[in-house]
């Protein structure tokens, strides 16, 4: 089916985005705006047609059937609004908003439009292979949750590392336990004085009594060069402990452990029946092959074909909250009941 797609903002994730729709056969349709010039000529040097390419939203809005909204988080609000209030559907890069309150305001606005959140890893195969097996109960109860995104990179102007990098791992972690946290803890710092963190040390804590941990910042070493903004170190791992097993996730060098592990009880010692680590294999997914399976999902979900993969309600208001409490934790020093 053809669609007529709006994507607002052309930064540095733009040409992954306009990859994403070329893969889908979908970029025909495809129209671009950004205020900056050097933005707008990006595009444009891409391959993107000079009449699909504007300053302003108003320019191809009533053409759109799809928005994708990719400017600079704090943005986000603003733009959002008035594309909510015209009943357009919207995929939102994560996180929806800068704030709480306005992600309750975003929501509060949506009509029956379907709304995606643009949650990465729900659609990565890795991510996905490691659901599935907490869904089928091959690694039992979730106990425990670790992830580690950090590595030398720009300090970004518009969000810190919990709202830009952290989330990703909150989010998956609340995939996982296909739950939200009823309370959490964070210790946070900020280096650069920029008012936004730089490092972050969150705990969540889950209605099972499951944990998790997650470190995020970009003043600590990666181990690899990140696939995604040259120059830039990352160590991306996510780690899921279970009764019966666990999975272990780099994302750096794409791969995937299953533990096949339980503790019993032998002569009164809880010893570890291990019995064996499998490596499935997953073709290596690009970052604009991840992309084009949210944008696949969104557009399934945009015909009725499937439920929403990141909706607003858990991924963008939840988190929201999420966020929120982990910022008031860190200044109050102490857990926040969510
Ligand atoms: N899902 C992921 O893995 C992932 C990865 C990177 C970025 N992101 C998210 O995507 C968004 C954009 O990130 P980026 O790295 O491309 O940012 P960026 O700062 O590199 O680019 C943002 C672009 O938006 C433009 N812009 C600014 N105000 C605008 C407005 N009002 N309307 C339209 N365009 C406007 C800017 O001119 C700029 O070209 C952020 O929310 C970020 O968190 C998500």
């Amino acid at each position: 089916m053809n669609r007529t797609i709006l994507q607002i903002g052309f930064g540095n994730f733009g040409a992954t985005h306009l990859a994403a729709w070329r893969s889908l056969g979908l970029a025909d349709g495809l129209y671009v705006i950004d205020p900056s010039p050097e933005a707008r000529q990006r595009c444009r040097d891409l391959g993107v047609p000079w009449d699909h390419v504007g300053e302003a939203a108003a320019a191809f809005l009533d053409l759109a059937d799809l928005v994708v909204v990719l400017a600079p988080t704090d943005r986000h609000f603003e733009v959002c609004q008035p594309l909510l209030a015209s009943g357009k559907h919207l995929f939102i890069e994560k996180p929806m908003t800068a704030t709480l309150a306005e992600a309750v305001r975003l929501r509060d606005l949506c009509r029956d439009q379907v709304v995606q959140v643009g949650f990465y890893f729900r659609a990565h195969p890795l991510a996905q292979i490691v659901k599935r097996e907490v869904v089928d109960g091959r690694l039992g109860d979730l106990r425990y949750i670790s992830a580690r995104f950090h590595g030398y990179k720009r300090a970004r102007g518009d969000s810190g590392v919990v709202g830009n990098d952290a989330v990703h791992f909150i989010d998956q972690a609340n995939w996982m336990m296909d739950a939200l946290p009823v309370a959490v803890d964070a210790v946070t710092r900020d280096h650069f004085g920029r008012g936004y963190d730089d490092l972050a040390l969150i705990r969540l804590f889950y209605p099972s009594g499951a944990l998790a941990h997650i470190e995020v910042g970009c003043i600590q070493p990666g181990r690899w060069n990140d696939n995604i903004v040259p120059g830039s170190t990352q160590t991306k791992e996510f780690v899921v402990a279970g009764s019966e097993g666990g999975a272990e996730i780099d994302y750096q060098t794409h791969q995937l452990r299953l533990h096949r592990v339980r503790h019993e009880l032998v002569d009164g010692l809880w010893r570890p029946n291990n019995r064996g680590v499998e490596m499935p294999h997953a073709p290596v997914a690009e970052p604009f092959q991840v992309v084009a399976g949210e944008f696949a999902a969104f557009l399934d979900a945009v015909d009725g074909k499937a439920p929403l993969l990141a909706g607003i309600e858990e991924c963008g208001v939840g988190m929201a909250r999420i966020l929120d409490a982990i910022h008031r934790s860190a200044s109050q020093e102490n857990r926040i009941t969510l």
